[in-house]
């Protein structure tokens, strides 16, 4: 084998071949990308994720956890959409490394953004769940068989608990199910995917505005003393609280952020990408990020951090100035706005998909075949939901959710250096979206990325690392082999 195929580069003029004959249809506006932006981001991350971190790490100053993990995501947003403006391809970060740094560095970003997608909707199934089991409770339906909404592993650790022989076999339907029907509804077509996911986003983030909103006047501004807590070591070593634990917060709730990069798969079926694409990648968000701040500050402020549920932080904030009914009421929004995440996440990953299976990296037949009616990939979709829910059906949600921050870290951190290298090598490039002091904003995009991936523990780094030697494996036995650039050279 050549080595120099590593980093062979696909030509610029391949990819307006590529949007040229696209079998996609071209229907989404700014604003309808925009929604697709927020209706991936907002999801398990501030409605699950906020209760541990401000109760075990950062205290009144999750906030500040949100403003570090937020200023990374917009470091890499920017540099995300200068590409998006240069190409505007729907295969994302993995599009843009192949024409940039190479062949097997886009290959191997693409196989990281399987973490951030795949592994994005399956946790976030795996969520949904658990809103959907509670929203069964406050309707007084209180007898759900254990082994029929828990993975196996939880099962057990749940029988432990109570004292209970664990089931022989434990399936979390739920979670599987869900995927089902995300997988029809992106089968059925993007026109009516974008549908249901503007319904879906406008529940959400009125459900968002109503924590904001209705817990604004039981903020107890004494609950924000002191705002940083005081560092503390427990019994186990593990440290709270303190800078450190404001930065350990800012490596959880980064899932929270996760999703706004969804809009760059959908160039394809943009009616203006080159303006469109980068404005509803920013736009996203910025919305996302302040409706995060405003949510913390007045979770925070409402009840005292140590108060606040580390499952259940907006409930128990509510039903701790006794508005129960509130509870109700964001459940189910929850309920309705994770469908989005999981629609938004799937989607782009069969775009992902497509692109790297018409570049000969992935086998054609199934992952860039297009339905003659639908207009959409449906077997890879299919296939997506297949294992999807396979997944969530028997994983506990921690190790997910940990997989699927450092793959979308590392695709970050890599795609801050891309468009740095592209600025180098290509200099005089037409970028309708061009970043000011683009070094700067690179460089601060690569350093907070890599500096959240650092407050992940170890053997979500060691998972990354079998990950990444799987994919490495498949690329020497297969895309090498079957390179779309092998015909060209
Ligand atoms: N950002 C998405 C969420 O919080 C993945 O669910």
């Amino acid at each position: 084998m050549n080595l120099k195929n590593l980093l062979r580069k696909k030509p610029l003029e391949a990819y307006h071949e590529d949007i040229k004959t696209s079998q996609l249809t071209r229907t989404l506006g700014k604003w309808e990308l925009t929604a697709i932006g927020v209706g991936a981001v907002i999801g398990g991350g501030i409605f699950v994720l906020t209760g541990v971190a401000a109760n075990q790490y950062a205290g009144p100053a999750l906030a500040l956890s949100f403003v570090l993990a937020g200023a990374g995501c917009l470091f890499a947003a920017f540099c995300y959409a200068e590409f998006a403006s240069i190409l505007p391809v729907s295969g994302s970060a993995y599009s843009y490394s192949y024409g940039t740094i190479g062949e097997f560095f886009a290959w191997f970003i693409g196989w990281n953004l399987i973490l951030e997608y795949m592994m994005g909707a399956t946790t976030v199934a795996v969520s949904w769940s658990k809103y959907f089991i509670k929203l069964l409770h406050l309707s007084g339906i209180h007898n759900t068989p254990p082994w029929l909404i828990n993975d196996p592993v939880t099962a057990k650790e749940e029988a432990l608990r109570l004292g209970i022989d664990p089931p022989v076999f434990s399936i979390n339907l739920p979670a599987a199910l869900i995927v089902w029907v995300v997988t029809y509804i992106l089968v059925r077509g993007i026109k009516e995917s974008a549908r249901t996911n503007n319904i879906i986003v406008s529940i959400k983030v009125a459900a968002v505005l109503f924590v904001i909103i209705a817990g604004v006047a039981y903020i107890n501004p004494a609950n924000w003393q002191p705002f940083i807590p005081e560092r503390i070591v427990d019994t186990s070593g593990t440290g709270h609280y303190g800078i450190y634990g404001v930065v350990t917060a800012a490596g959880l709730v980064f899932f929270a952020f996760i999703g706004f990069d969804a809009v760059s798969t959908q160039s394809q079926e943009s009616l203006n990408p080159v303006k469109d694409i980068p404005f509803a990648i920013i736009a996203s968000l910025v919305i996302c990020t302040i409706l995060y701040i405003l949510v913390s500050l007045t979770l925070t402020g409402m009840a005292s951090y140590t108060e606040l549920d580390p499952g259940a932080p907006v409930a128990s904030a509510f039903s701790a100035v006794g508005l129960h009914w509130a509870s109700l009421l964001i459940t189910i929004a929850a309920v309705i706005g994770l469908i989005s995440v999981m629609l938004v996440m799937l989607l782009s990953q069969t775009r992902i998909f497509l692109n790297m299976a018409k570049d000969g990296l992935l086998p054609p037949k199934i992952f860039a075949t297009i339905h003659p009616r639908y207009r959409t990939p449906w077997k890879s979709t299919i296939l997506l939901g297949f294992i999807s829910s396979f997944i969530a059906a028997f994983t506990p949600i921690e190790k997910a959710t940990k997989m699927t921050s450092i793959g979308t870290l590392f695709a970050f951190s890599m795609i801050c250096i891309a468009v740095l290298v592209l600025r180098k090598n290509q200099p005089t490039l037409h970028r309708p979206f061009k970043v000011k002091n683009l070094p700067l904003i690179a460089g601060l995009g690569f350093a907070f990325n890599l500096l959240l991936m650092f407050s992940l523990d170890s053997s979500t780094w060691l998972r990354l690392i079998v990950w990444s030697v799987a994919g490495i494996l498949i690329y020497f036995l297969y895309g090498v082999k079957n390179s779309g650039l092998n015909k060209i050279e």
